[in-house]
């Protein structure tokens, strides 16, 4: 298999995961949390967002947890920023890294952040020039790249198209979400294949939730059409406010299983990470939505 020889996994359950929980994790938990997380050899850890606290208010704390944790010095902790506001509370918190987000369905833009496609990339070319100015990094997102919860089948020039944009607005990384988890590899490769014509394929990323156990198969397509950067959440948790039915995103215990299996580096100590997501499930009072967290728990049982 052509595969790279090392992957940079970007943690975003702390963003992505804890987003979506409505009974809201206390504040200390969340801190506890990234803490482990940075502890494991992770070199990417999403630790907020701001947003509107009023369309999710489950992030409305994330600059009490920017203060709180304690920064590994080679760790990065981007934090979601919609527009100039956000962007504005996010460098009164300290983050040095943001990340704007578009989509490739027009509904589920309107749903998630209120504007059309048009007007979000607009907004992020705003967003992306300010921060640059004050030197932070901006990463990109498009949602919805393989299917949409509003609009079922998406375009791949659509897909294509912003993507282009984001990158050309100075992200310096652009992740391809399948925010609803309906990918299959053939598609999610031929998407990748197709989006590297105007983005290089070293600057792209893909994000996969895993609603119908597809993320593992669709991440190794990927890499194997050159992608080297995998979004995860540990313990599988995850899913998008504004997106009915989508489940958590890929475990990283699993994705970390995989990828070491294959002989591909990822720096990131995996019994460490299971540890964590230990951790976090017994916050949230459920098993994690990993396999290989079950295969360790089980096996220490017997
Ligand atoms: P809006 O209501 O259209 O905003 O929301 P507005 O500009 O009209 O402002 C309305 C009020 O919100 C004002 O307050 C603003 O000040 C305030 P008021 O004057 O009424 O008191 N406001 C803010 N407050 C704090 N922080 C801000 C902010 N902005 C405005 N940043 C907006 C537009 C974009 C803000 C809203 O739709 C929003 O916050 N959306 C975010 C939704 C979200 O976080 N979704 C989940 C993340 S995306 C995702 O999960 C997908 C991803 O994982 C990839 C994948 O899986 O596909 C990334
Ligand atoms: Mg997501």
């Amino acid at each position: 298999m052509n595969l790279p020889a090392a992957v940079k996994v970007v943690e975003v359950g702390p963003r992505d995961g804890l987003q979506n929980e409505s009974e809201g994790v206390p504040l200390k938990t969340k801190i506890a949390l990234i803490d482990r997380l940075s502890a494991t050899g992770l070199p990417v850890i999403e630790a907020g967002s701001f947003v509107s606290p009023r369309w999710v208010p489950q992030m409305a704390d994330s600059a009490e947890v920017l203060a709180s944790i304690r920064r590994a010095p080679e760790v990065s902790y981007p934090v979601l920023t919609p527009n100039l506001k956000g962007l504005e509370r996010a460098r009164q918190a300290g983050a040095r890294d943001v990340a704007v987000f578009s989509a490739a369905s027009e509904s589920f833009s309107a749903r998630n952040t209120n504007c059309s496609i048009e007007e979000s990339l607009e907004r992020a070319a705003e967003v992306a020039a300010a921060a640059q100015s004050f030197g932070m990094r901006v990463r990109g997102y498009v949602s919805c790249v393989l299917g949409c919860p509003y609009e079922g089948e998406i375009d791949s020039r659509d897909v294509i198209r912003v993507a282009e944009r984001l990158y050309r607005v100075g992200c310096h990384e652009v992740s391809l979400g399948d925010t609803i988890g309906v990918g299959t590899p053939v598609a999610a490769r031929a998407l990748v294949e197709r989006v590297a014509e105007s983005v290089p394929v070293e600057r792209l990323a893909v994000h996969f939730h895993d609603t119908y156990g597809q993320a593992l198969a669709n991440i190794l397509a990927c890499l194997e059409q050159g992608i080297s950067v995998v979004d995860s959440a540990v313990a599988g948790l995850g899913g998008c406010p504004y997106a009915r039915g989508a489940t958590g995103n890929v475990a990283t215990e699993d994705v970390l299983y995989m990828l070491h299996g294959c002989g591909v580096e990822t720096g990131v100590d995996l019994d460490l990470l299971v540890d964590a997501g230990h951790f976090i499930s017994r916050a949230l009072g459920r098993p994690a939505a990993s396999r290989v967290s079950s295969a360790r728990a089980g096996a220490r049982s017997s």
